[in-house]
């Protein structure tokens, strides 16, 4: 299957793409500046998932971003949509075979570190994988990685090192932080928050974990970012939305847009 759907994207889009990208809720405009873009609908490519969460347009867009060879993918796949975690990852085995060594991932996050302002974009420095399942369970693919892959540098330090100076030189503000991803779909109750913050999460979301983990598998190197869309639950009075998170994404996306353009021509 994973073979069949590279070899599809391949005949429309050709291969050798050196950097991959996942947009995240609300990010999809991260696409935008891609020159040449094919657009490839996950629900043309045969046994593929197709994306169902709100602002997550699901397709593959290829092209050249700021010199390099990259594909995009424009909405992203959740276990909470009902797929197998071997479908939530596939999308990472095809870039894979297209040629990615480099993975982007950004994500819309609750911040649950109380510096954390709606709006920061936290850049992702580990994760805690708390949906109690792991893409690797089952038969493992050697062609595709080792049975017991290490996860000690998950978010590659050299690529932390890069998005690091260059948001120093274009004045955008990082914060460092460990993003928690959990199952969803519902969001997290306020003792819930609590207790994560005391295992040391900055941010909670509900995917990017089994993408990193499939991503480090097949030795690609991995940045991520996380759009801090809202204060997690119960740190303000108020209840959590989807379209909060839809809206705090489009706020965002065009400083990450940038940030992104330059990080990929350094990497
Ligand atoms: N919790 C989980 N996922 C999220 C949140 C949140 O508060 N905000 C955006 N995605």
């Amino acid at each position: 299957m994973i073979k069949k759907a590279a070899e599809y994207v391949k005949s429309i889009a050709g291969d050798g793409f050196e950097i991959g990208i996942i947009c995240g809720s609300g990010l999809g405009e991260l696409c935008d500046k891609i020159e040449n873009p094919v657009y490839i609908d996950y629900k043309d490519i045969t046994g593929f998932p197709v994306s169902t969460a709100p602002g997550h347009v699901g397709r593959f867009v290829a092209g050249i971003l700021n010199g390099k060879k990259l594909i995009a993918m424009q909405g992203r796949i959740h276990y909470y949509e009902g797929y197998s975690l071997n479908e939530v990852v596939m999308p990472i085995r095809v870039m894979k075979l297209l040629g990615v060594n480099s993975l982007i991932v950004t994500n819309a996050a609750g911040g649950i570190n109380e510096d954390y302002m709606v709006g920061d974009i936290m850049l992702i420095c580990d994760h805690i994988n708390f949906t109690g399942v792991n893409c690797l369970i089952g038969k493992n693919d050697l062609t595709f990685g080792p049975r017991f892959p290490d996860m000690t540098y998950a978010y590659a330090p050299e690529y932390i090192e890069i998005a690091d100076k260059i948001a120093d030189e274009m004045n955008i503000k990082l914060q460092h932080g460990i993003y928690m991803g959990l199952s969803g779909p519902s969001y997290e109750t306020p003792a819930e928050i609590h207790a994560f913050r005391s295992l040391g999460a900055d941010a909670v979301g509900m995917s990017t974990v089994q993408e990193v983990i499939a991503a480090n598998h097949c030795g690609m190197k991995v940045l991520g970012f996380s759009n801090i869309a809202n204060k997690a639950a119960g740190m303000t009075k108020e209840r959590l939305s989807e379209e909060e998170v839809i809206i705090a994404g489009q706020k965002v996306a065009s400083t990450l847009q940038k940030l992104i353009f330059r990080i990929v021509g350094e990497i």
